[in-house]
């Protein structure tokens, strides 16, 4: 019997994780799913935890899904661990977004001064995590999608020791979902590898001959065409720079090559109806009225407007992998070992791997050209930084990170920002 234990299980993403499970029930026989919360998300934890046992209730299996707040309890001879929490909620994210763009410059997620406070935020409390791990499921794999997903699979591997810990993104498994239509082809008829890091990665593609045909997937990249995520805006890449690299860029890497015209349609979305963080609390609110229906059995189709969908594709996907040690190609983040020579050995990397009983097997990228060897040490460096100040509390080692991160204009207004956004946040921040 397998017991799964999921950290933030309030998540209206909860029920995509369930229909996973129930999808793959035959070889992957879970009995168990404890889902964890803390107060402030109880009420969501009661609304979804419902739902996710009327989902079980409908299919022939017996699966107890059990929600706590209780995290020992929860993780007490778990076999798997799967993080999906937000410390502070969609509140502390709109202030992650809100004050950067008020000083003209990127607040998302993952990326620019918002995402180094959600590291902040995440860090201290995953760390915990991994010491009541130690304690109660030495065994268990942590499955990481909480946010930004890399940094904080960084920080449970080489910081906290804990080596059997996945980081997943849904990044990839949306880009070989429906990139290769545009070429008229199906994901099983082409080779797939990527290398990079969770949102700063790069793709390439051939086909059963074993001929490149990333070149022509370029010429479709400005096309809508599903293969990004439903939060990032569309700016055009140009197809000279990428052409001249030859590889497929993340959706994300539009924040970098296409900066000027990201930071202009955030600010004017801003205006207009409020931070993306604010846009998906009215989205959550509504899938929360929806889960509340005590006839509904299933995923509701609306979770599809967060960019988070199909992530469960991913999550359960890995975890059978792993249970029946299937050894397919799966991108995750994990130790580079080599694989991108041109960063530490000891690094996590967003790579194509393949997924066994063991764990990830990154496959060798080999050598980057000067162009994305030279961001990509800068983007590994920042995320070094931010790991550092978040573990330290250390005020001028966050300036670090806040100088060294492309998105962030340096000096004075850099300061303003940083110190906005500690003040706004002190009470998820204790080490500062
Ligand atoms: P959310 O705001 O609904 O938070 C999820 C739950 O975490 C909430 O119910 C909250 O109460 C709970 N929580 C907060 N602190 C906690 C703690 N200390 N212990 C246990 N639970 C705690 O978030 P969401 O929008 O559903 O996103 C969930 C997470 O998944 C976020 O970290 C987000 O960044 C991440 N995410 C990752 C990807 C990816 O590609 N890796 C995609 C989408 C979302
Ligand atoms: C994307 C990413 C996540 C990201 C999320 C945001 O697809 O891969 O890492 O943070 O979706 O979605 P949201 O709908 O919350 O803005
Ligand atoms: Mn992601």
């Amino acid at each position: 019997a397998i017991k799964i234990a999921t950290i933030g299980g309030g998540s209206s993403y909860t029920p995509e994780l369930i229909e996973g499970f129930i999808k793959r029930y035959k070889e992957l026989p879970i009995s168990e799913i404890w889902l964890v919360d803390v107060e402030d998300g109880k009420e969501k934890l009661e609304i979804v935890g419902r739902l996710a046992q009327r989902m079980w209730d409908a299919t022939p299996y017996n699966v107890k899904v059990i929600t706590t707040l209780n995290r020992k309890e929860a993780l007490k001879d778990a076999d798997f661990v799967t993080t999906q929490f937000r410390v502070g909620l969609l509140d502390a994210r709109i202030k992650d977004e809100r004050i950067p763009l008020l000083h003209r410059m990127l607040g998302q997620e993952t990326n620019g001064a918002g995402g180094m406070f959600k590291a902040f935020r995440t860090i201290p409390v995953m760390k915990e995590i991994v010491e009541d791990m130690k304690e109660l499921c030495p065994d268990a794999w942590l499955i990481n999608f909480t946010n930004p997903s890399g940094i904080i699979t960084e920080a449970v591997i080489k910081h906290f020791g804990w080596k059997k810990c996945i980081g997943l993104c849904n990044v990839p498994v949306i880009a070989m979902m429906n990139e290769p239509k545009v070429i008229g082809k199906q994901v099983s008829e082409l080779n797939y590898q990527f290398a990079g890091l969770n949102h700063f990665h790069w793709h390439k593609v051939f086909d059963e001959d074993g001929i490149e045909v990333t070149g022509q997937l370029i010429d479709h990249i400005n096309e809508k065409n599903g293969g990004t995520p439903a939060n990032i805006y569309l700016a055009e890449f140009s197809l000279e720079l990428l052409h001249s690299m030859n590889l497929l860029p993340c959706g994300y890497h539009r924040y970098y090559y296409s900066e000027k015209e990201m930071l202009e349609h955030s600010i004017e979305e801003f205006e207009k109806g409020g931070t993306r963080a604010e846009q998906m609390k009215e989205v959550e609110a509504s899938l929360f009225e929806i889960y509340k229906n005590p006839n509904l059995n299933v995923k509701p189709e609306e979770l599809q407007k967060r960019g988070g969908a199909y992530y469960s594709e991913a999550a359960c996907e890995c975890i059978s992998a792993i249970y029946n040690n299937k050894g397919i190609h799966m991108v995750v983040s994990t130790q580079n070992n080599g694989a991108i020579p041109c960063l530490n050995s000891d690094s996590i990397i967003e790579i194509s791997c393949l997924i066994s009983a063991k764990g990830a097997t990154p496959i060798a990228w080999g050598k980057m050209g000067a162009f994305e060897k030279g961001h990509l040490q800068i983007m590994k460096a920042m995320e070094e930084c931010t790991i550092s100040a978040a573990l330290l509390g250390d005020y001028g080692v966050a300036l670090q990170a806040f100088t060294i991160n492309p998105l962030i204009q340096k000096g004075g207004e850099a300061k303003k920002v940083l110190d906005e956004l500690l003040v706004v946040h002190e009470k998820y921040l204790p080490q500062f």
